[in-house]
């Protein structure tokens, strides 16, 4: 059965640029409801940690680096099929890419900097929610 939350983080970019309150009202028109929500900086261990998973790949250095380069907010959104519905509000990793209306669309810049992160699985989801939040944080 599909799971129920899902973790996102507004990244450095889309913080900069001031997209925040935009951002999270879309969220919210979507039907997500958040439970769990804070506004932090990774350090470089915390985000090299975060996607260890890309550790092989030639982007990790400049994913890591932009990653812990400012601060974002991260957050447990609650709605039934959470991941899939999540991933398809945001769009494609690649903005120029990602389907018209969706928040990569909108606020990406590139396939780097691209505004946003979705978990990709529910397993993910909860591993990711763990890394952020403890119990006394979340509220689902
Ligand atoms: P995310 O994990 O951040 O939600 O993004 P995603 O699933 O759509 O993409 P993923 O393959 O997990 O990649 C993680 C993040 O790495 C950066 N990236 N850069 N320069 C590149 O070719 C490249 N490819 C990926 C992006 O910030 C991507 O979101
Ligand atoms: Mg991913």
């Amino acid at each position: 059965m599909a799971g129920n939350i899902t973790l996102t983080m507004i990244k450095p970019d889309a913080v900069k640029a001031g997209h925040i309150g935009a951002i999270l009202q879309q969220i919210g028109e979507a039907g997500f409801q958040i439970v769990a929500m804070k506004y932090t900086q990774l350090t470089r261990a915390q985000a090299e940690k975060f996607y260890a998973v890309h550790r092989q790949r030639p982007f990790f250095d400049e994913l890591v680096a932009f990653m812990s380069s400012g601060p974002i907010v991260a957050a447990i959104l609650k709605k039934d099929n959470a991941v899939e519905d999540f991933r398809k509000l945001i769009g494609a990793t690649d903005p120029s890419k990602a389907e018209l209306g969706t928040i990569r669309a909108k606020y990406g810049t590139d396939v780097g900097q691209n505004a946003i992160h979705g978990s990709d699985s529910d397993e993910n989801a909860r591993i990711e929610a763990d890394f952020f939040f403890s119990q006394l944080e979340r509220f689902e």
